[in-house]
């Protein structure tokens, strides 16, 4: 596609000699189109020029020529150059890259020989899966599809808390209990019973602590009774957890949790040890980080046990060998900040290839907050996942009922709706921030919200089907798309490309979301503004291909976010 970035940095590099890479990097996008398409600040190249900069905006201008073919004017703004581009040109682009790519518009091979292995979700077993792990769920599932779609090998992980003491006490539970509690049917419930009940007992009778331990040195020695009773919490947790899967479409390479570790810990200690950093404390083995800041890094407890540290330095190890990743990234709540920059400061010591270290981003978000406060398993505020997903299905389809009783197959569209407003709702904001959840805000039809943007999306679709099929790029008049309003959404357009890598870079969905409703508003505008419809076969014809291009990019956008688009609502 005709990179107008890169055609105003060559024309500037020609007069400055900086190169094209370094000027392109500084060119913005203006607020307000009168301030042009595109905008050079100046003050960029001061210290190199050592210049004023309304003295190289000036001297720029001056010898800068403009044949109009590609950039049709330039005007001096203060230290800035503001560049006007060709708008027929501008359209024939879109539409022609358009044509040529369809649903793929936006995709690129620029990650093409690299791989990336997301770690999200990662729920624990026997526990809860709350609306905490849907951010990460959400978020990571989300970067996995922009990354492919860039032409990336990626490769998502569920690395599931499958591991650790409370399972020691989990089957000691069961081997007293087993028999009163129904996990079969209801796996989660019953197991969280269980563990608060157990854990009272722990606290009454130090035999039974001692129990639960041994059960835990057993399951890691491979005991055959604790490991089978531990698969079968598993099995039973995962075919609850496939539940909110199912619901959000949401799918994994791998499954490798905690306990795949298991057998592949020894080699961290092994190398640590030899380093000579690993150090004995209270008789714990630890690598101490007070260089850095940090309270150390607990690789071996003093009962012998390993750590969630230690699990994932071996899954770096393992990953690294198994991936040989480029990039990967942890997708968790902000509250676990302080524990991967121990593990990727401790990773230092492993002996790996610098790409390796480099590699590794943790990618954190803010809390989930109910308008009552934080969400928690010790507040008794936990809300279940798979009953949050539920209720805004079914308030998605009061809502249906209400505005479009007629509409068939109401069920399904619900779910598309209510899922993907719950879908939109995590990624709307940049994630660190923390998000306050409010059912009448994520359901607002009107509002910054998935559902508005389906809205978008189904008003393109009937569009459409009035004429019942998109009209040929051949049968398109380009300059009958040159309005202001129809501009803007074709610049719009012809950005999607660079937003995507957007979000790559920072890791930051946000920026596509905000994107699709930024293009739903330009859409709105251009649908009350003009006829699309109308008596002048040419007019509709060109009205009716951008139609067919915004249609197909929101669906493209928001099925990269993870949502589903209903063809009518
Ligand atoms: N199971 C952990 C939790 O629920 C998240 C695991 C994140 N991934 C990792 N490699 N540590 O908090």
């Amino acid at each position: 596609m005709l990179d107008f970035k890169s055609k105003i940095a060559e024309k500037i590099s020609d007069i400055t000699q900086i190169s094209i890479e370094e000027l392109q990097n500084f060119i913005e996008i203006p607020p307000d189109s009168s301030m042009g398409d595109y905008a050079f600040p100046c003050f960029k190249l001061a210290k190199t020029l050592r210049k004023a900069p309304p003295v190289i905006a000036n001297e720029i201008a001056e010898k800068i020529e403009i044949d109009g073919k590609i950039i049709e004017k330039v005007e001096i703004q203060g230290g800035y150059l503001n560049f006007f581009i060709n708008k027929t040109e501008l359209i024939k682009t879109v539409l022609e890259e358009f044509e040529n790519k369809k649903e793929l518009f936006g995709s690129s091979n620029i990650g093409k020989g690299k791989n990336i292995v997301i770690d999200y979700s990662s729920p624990n077993i026997a526990k809860q899966f709350h609306i905490g792990h849907l951010r990460s769920t959400v978020i990571g599932s989300s970067l996995y599809k922009i990354y492919k779609f860039l032409g990336y090998n990626v490769t998502g992980i569920n690395h599931l808390g499958d591991y650790g003491t409370q399972f020691g006490k989990l089957i000691e539970a069961y081997k007293l209990w087993g028999e009163e509690y129904n996990i079969e049917d209801n796996p989660i419930d019953e197991l969280t019973k269980m563990y608060v009940r157990i854990n009272n007992l722990c606290k009454a009778d130090e035999n039974v602590l001692n129990n639960c331990r041994d059960n835990f040195k057993k399951l890691e020695d491979g005991d055959e009774y604790c490991t089978e009773i531990w698969n079968k919490f598993k099995t039973l947790s995962l075919k609850e957890f496939q539940r909110v899967y199912d619901l959000l479409g949401v799918k994994f390479d791998s499954l490798n949790g905690e306990a795949f570790y298991s057998d592949k810990m020894w080699e961290v200690k092994e190398i640590l040890e030899k380093t000579g950093k690993l150090v004995e404390s209270e008789g714990a083995k630890i690598i101490p980080l007070d260089e850095q800041n940090m309270t150390p890094c607990i690789i071996e407890k003093s009962n012998g046990s390993t750590t969630y540290a230690t699990r994932d330095l071996a899954a770096i190890l393992y990953r690294a060998r198994t991936y040989d990743f480029d990039k990967a990234l942890y997708v968790t709540s902000y509250e676990q900040i302080l524990h991967f920059k121990q593990v990727f400061e401790v990773a230092n010591l492993l002996g790996l290839d610098e790409k390796y270290l480099k590699g590794l981003t943790h990618v954190p978000f803010g809390m989930v907050l109910l308008p009552t406060g934080k969400m928690s398993t010790r507040e008794g505020t936990v809300v279940k996942l798979e009953d949050l997903l539920n209720e805004s299905i079914q308030r998605a389809k009061q809502i249906i009922e209400t505005k479009n009783p007629s509409l068939e197959n109401k069920e399904s569209i619900a779910k598309k709706v209510g899922v993907g407003a719950i879908i939109f709702n995590d990624l709307s904001n940049s994630r660190i921030k923390d998000e306050v959840f409010d059912w009448d805000e994520i359901l607002n039809f009107n509002g910054e919200t998935g559902p508005y943007i389906q809205y978008m999306y189904v008003r393109t679709k009937s569009l459409l089907e009035k004429v019942n099929k998109h009209p040929l790029l051949t049968d398109i008049k380009f300059d009958l798309l040159n309005d202001n309003t129809e501009i803007e959404i074709l610049k719009h357009i012809y950005n999607y490309d660079n937003i995507l890598q957007n979000v790559i870079n920072k890791d930051e969905p946000s920026i596509l979301s905000r994107y699709l409703i930024d293009l739903s508003q330009k859409y709105s505008s251009f649908y009350n503004e003009k006829h699309i419809i109308c008596d002048n076969k040419d007019e509709q014809n060109a009205r009716l291909y951008l139609t067919y291009m915004v249609g197909s990019i929101l669906k493209n956008g928001a099925e990269l976010l993870g949502m589903e688009m209903p063809e009518r609502m």
